[in-house]
């Protein structure tokens, strides 16, 4: 059965695959302006207790569920509940992952054109052709539409491949040009005057935030969102995992991978922020806070671009392919979760599926897009800050109650023999059991009464 679903053909590449999954934009834009609004370095350190206490034992449930179940989020949840009740609640839980998954990725479509239209401004002013190049960066129903739905089809493309030759592939050869870019990126940005007052903001930890409840719910928030959790995503891309492979480790592997990434996107952020200040531009807004939402991106950065002279349509061009390419791997995530499903449930095909699939989900961006101040923020809140942190939690409560210990044990061991005796499963099964699904509902009460 494994043969015909498809599987990674090796570890580097469910690596790739998972964690160009969980470097999105999240890591790049979301990490850095939230550690600006939070105090530093006392961000950053929450960020990395969190990630490791409650993001990876939530990863590492999404893992061992999917490869045990070797099936789609639907059929793997349901599959796991001895009684009719808990098997209808699997289904549901699946269900509304896929719902999340698909919405998350119609806003992040969107997003990802933005990105793919300022990639082509710098190119337009290499060109000469300056009113496309305003046209580009000017905000519009005609450009979103366009430029989303080249970023929509792009995804579709790689899932309609398959997942060795697709996700597999394009996650192989994207990441490693996300790497170089963003480390030739932070090298020049440090050279620039400025830049170090934004490197001792970003790395100075103001002590006294640690224990603000904001930083905290921000922090849990953001890691669940940077590490793909709760929609299935993990849950799909284990099921494609060889039994030969260790869970815990590469578990392991793509959480340091992607906290690294966050913190290293932080290094080209936050000192490029003040750059721009040193050259001349604001970066605070009236309220007195950092610009951190959109016009930090799309304003800010592409003024300090400009101001840099000829070097800054590269810095420019590298910028928003870095962006471009962390979208791509990400949604790219997204999107099997739901194809994964009809290609199992329904007699459609690999291709069919997808191109069914993400053409409905493409509807729901044109309906954003038309609906702008309406839908936009709506959806973005529905899903991460409401939804993700449920989702995980009834994930935690599936492979801690539902799926039974012996399952769980034979699952972990597989590609892992001695794992039996190993710290990780001396604490995991009960952590995953009670301290995951109460940590994560208390954060999210408090996030809901604030
Ligand atoms: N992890 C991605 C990011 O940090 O941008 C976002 C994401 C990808 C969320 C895949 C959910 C998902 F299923």
């Amino acid at each position: 059965m494994s043969g015909a679903r498809g599987q990674f053909s090796s570890k580097t590449g469910f690596v790739m695959a998972a964690a160009g999954s969980a470097v999105g934009l999240g890591n790049i834009w979301g990490f850095p302006t939230q550690t600006a609004s939070n105090g530093g370095a006392a961000f950053v350190m929450v960020y990395f207790i969190l990630a490791f206490l409650l993001a990876y034992p939530a990863l590492m449930a999404e893992l061992i569920i999917g490869r045990h179940a070797n099936a789609n989020v639907v059929s793997a949840l349901s599959g796991l509940g001895r009684k009719p009740l808990t098997r209808f609640i699997g289904a549901g839980v699946g269900y509304y992952g896929i719902i999340v998954a698909s919405l998350i990725l119609s806003f992040y479509t969107i997003v990802a054109g933005w990105m793919i239209a300022y990639l082509g401004e710098p190119v337009t002013a290499v060109l000469g052709a300056e009113e496309a190049g305003t046209w580009l960066t000017t905000d519009s129903v005609t450009r979103n539409l366009i430029f989303g739905s080249g970023f929509a089809f792009l995804t579709m493309w790689i899932i309609g491949s398959g997942i060795e030759n697709g996700i597999e592939r394009w996650s192989t050869r994207l990441m490693p040009v996300l790497i170089g870019l963003l480390l030739c990126l932070i090298v020049y940005v440090l050279t620039q005057d400025g830049a170090m007052e934004g490197l001792k903001v970003y790395l100075l930890p103001d002590l006294s935030r640690v224990t603000d409840p904001k930083l905290i719910i921000d922090a849990l928030g953001q890691a669940f969102f940077s590490l793909s959790l709760g929609v299935g995503t993990m849950l799909v891309y284990g099921s494609y995992l060889s039994k030969e492979e260790s869970l815990p480790r590469l578990g392991a592997i793509v959480t340091f991978v992607d906290c690294g990434i966050a913190f290293t996107a932080g290094l080209l952020i936050i000192p490029a922020i003040y750059v721009a200040q040193h050259n001349g531009l604001t970066i605070y807004n009236d309220a007195g806070e950092l610009i951190a939402g959109p016009s930090l991106i799309f304003q800010v950065l592409p003024s300090l671009f400009d101001s840099m002279g000829a070097a800054g349509t590269f810095v420019g061009f590298a910028f928003f392919a870095l962006m471009s390419i962390a979208a791509l791997t990400s949604s790219i995530s997204m999107l099997e979760v739901p194809v994964s499903m009809t290609v199992e449930k329904t007699k459609l095909n690999r291709k069919q599926s997808t191109y069914l699939i993400g053409l409905t989900i493409f509807a729901i961006s044109t309906t954003i897009i038309f609906n702008f101040d309406l839908l936009f923020t709506f959806v973005i809140d529905f899903t991460t800050k409401y939804s993700e942190p449920l989702l995980g939690v009834m994930l935690c409560i599936f492979a801690g109650w539902v799926m039974h210990r012996d399952k769980l044990l034979a699952e972990v061991s597989a590609g892992h023999p001695d794992i039996e005796n190993s710290f990780f499963w001396k604490i995991w099964p009960t952590y995953v059991r009670f301290v995951c699904p109460v940590l994560i509902l208390i954060t999210f009460s408090q996030s809901m009464a604030g």
